[in-house]
């Protein structure tokens, strides 16, 4: 691990830290609020309005209002993909303090935000601006004396719960298709991150969404949360974070009016790494796949399986990259990795650590905390990794590779499946028959081939058996926001 130097101040003011009901910025009902933390010193940024139970009902009015008779309803599809233009636009001009704000909040490198984050999410937003008016249905040559037609109707009233690694991007995936739709919504940022969340808020105030069209409830998940999936006036509840909560918020749907679900959740995705793949781009690949954003993302290629032919020389050159890692002030330009989110992450991921010793991986980079304020961990690597441990079966979200050997591709498309997660995957080869037997037999979501973490918000996304149900982008995530409705008419 290097440290990094170059630091600058960020210079962000915040603006927006209450509940977004019906077009205004209120207190919560019971007056609450929480601190929001920055994970670089522990330390509380400012406080926000806590939402609880009362605040959903009063939100889910809002939006069923707006979706019901509100001028939203009444508006042609390309004046609401306009709306979301300038939304983008918006977000655009405000590139550097959206950026800032996520640093501050979540901890990631200001850079980073900058380069990744938000131009994905700029692009989310103006991918689904695009497919407004282009939502259409069939007509149906049915038998007899009928023209029979369908329609694709916006599902209703949604509640979308989104998680703190991508706080900026998990909006715009869910957002961007759900207005496309004709959606309204009740959106619950997770209580680490709110503040670009809430600020995204104000920009759409500014470029015109009617009231009721977006409302913001920023609190915590066994309260908002749970009120909104288990509201009896929501028609669809979207979902990004854990596979346990995913699991009680498909049971609050089917407890109450079966609210549609989508849930993108968890992952353990297998990296393959073949003797004959370029090396040096399938360690700086497999490194990227893994530690990017700390490591806190769904996709991260947490289970690297590399050929037996290559492991020495793939352990080697891995080792020496993660020893090479900058962590340090996501404010400075030299910082490649921040600290975790928050206290609870900090715990688990260094609690995996300790396991992954236990069970007599072999330990051979990081594995301390930097420093002793906020949240940092040394870029860690464990080589000769079993299938049976804890650290190769369970999502660790945080800034531990896990090496394991193989011999066959036999073997390691039966290993890599041999998860309950099934997100992503990627292969690392020159022979195209090794790619395609990877592509083909490894059960997720998204394969990548000598490439990890490309993004595009027209490619789907989403994961086999518990990591989710549902995809997210393209034109499959637009799809889960709509109801079909078949009309039949007597000629
Ligand atoms: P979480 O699943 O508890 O939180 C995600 C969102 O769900 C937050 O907005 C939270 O407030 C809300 N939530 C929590 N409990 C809820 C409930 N009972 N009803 C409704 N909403 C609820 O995830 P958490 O605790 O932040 O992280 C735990 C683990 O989950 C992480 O270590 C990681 O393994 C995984 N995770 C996966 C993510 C992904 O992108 N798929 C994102 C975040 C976490
Ligand atoms: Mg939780």
């Amino acid at each position: 691990m290097a440290t990094a130097t170059a630091v600058f101040e960020p210079t962000v003011k915040i603006s927006a830290t209450k509940l977004l009901i019906n077009g205004k910025w209120v207190e919560a009902a019971s007056g609450k609020t929480f601190a929001t933390i920055n994970p670089s010193t522990g330390e509380a940024i400012t406080k926000v309005a806590e939402a609880d139970a009362a605040d959903v009902d009063k939100a889910v009015a809002a939006a069923r209002a707006a979706f019901e008779k509100g001028p939203w309803r009444k508006m042609s599809a390309s004046q609401r993909g306009q709306l979301m233009h300038k939304l983008a636009d918006l977000i655009e001009r405000h590139g550097d303090e959206l950026a800032q704000l996520e640093s501050l909040d979540n901890g990631k490198p200001y850079h980073v935000a900058r380069a990744a984050d938000l131009p994905l999410t700029i692009a989310c937003y103006r991918y689904y601006a695009g497919w407004a008016d282009k939502i259409q249905g069939k007509t149906i040559p049915v038998n007899g004396p009928y023209f029979c037609y369908t329609k694709h109707e916006p599902v209703g009233v949604v509640a979308q719960i989104i998680p703190w690694n991508f706080p900026l991007l998990m909006q715009a995936w869910k957002l961007g298709p759900a207005l496309a739709a004709g959606c309204t919504v009740v959106m619950k940022p997770a209580e680490q991150t709110p503040l670009t969340a809430l600020r995204v808020g104000e920009l759409a105030l500014e470029a015109g969404f009617p009231d009721g069209v977006i409302n913001l409830l920023p609190g915590y998940g066994p309260t908002a949360g749970a009120a909104l999936a288990r509201h009896m006036d929501v028609d669809k509840v979207a979902f990004t974070g854990s596979t346990e909560v995913g699991h009680l918020i498909m049971r609050a749907a089917a407890d109450t009016n079966l609210k549609r679900v989508t849930l993108e959740l968890g992952g353990k995705s297998p990296n393959v790494i073949f003797a004959d793949a370029n090396m040096d781009e399938a360690v700086e690949g497999s490194h990227f796949a893994l530690f990017f954003n700390q490591g806190q993302c769904c996709c991260a290629g947490s289970r690297t399986f590399v050929e037996e032919k290559c492991y020495d020389e793939f352990v080697e050159k891995s080792v020496a990259r993660a020893k090479k890692r900058t962590v340090g002030n996501p404010f400075d330009k030299s910082t490649e990795q921040g600290p975790q989110v928050d206290q609870e992450q900090f715990n688990k991921v260094m609690s995996y650590i300790e396991s992954g010793k236990q069970d007599k991986a072999k330990l051979v980079a990081g594995g301390h905390r930097v420093g002793d304020k906020g949240y940092f961990i040394e870029p860690t690597v464990f080589a000769d990794v079993q299938d049976n441990m804890k650290i190769a079966q369970e999502e660790i979200f945080g800034p531990v590779m896990s090496i394991l050997k193989f011999k066959s591709i036999d073997e390691v498309v039966e290993r890599a499946n041999k998860n309950m997660y099934g997100l992503a995957a990627a292969v690392w080869t020159s022979d195209i028959t090794k790619a395609h037997a990877i592509a083909d037999g490894v059960r997720a979501g998204t394969v990548w081939v000598n490439c990890y973490d490309v993004f595009d918000a027209g490619a789907p996304f989403g994961g086999f058996k518990q990591s989710g149900i549902g995809r997210e982008l393209g034109e499959y995530g637009l799809a889960n926001y709509t109801e079909v409705k078949t009309v039949t008419i007597k000629l």
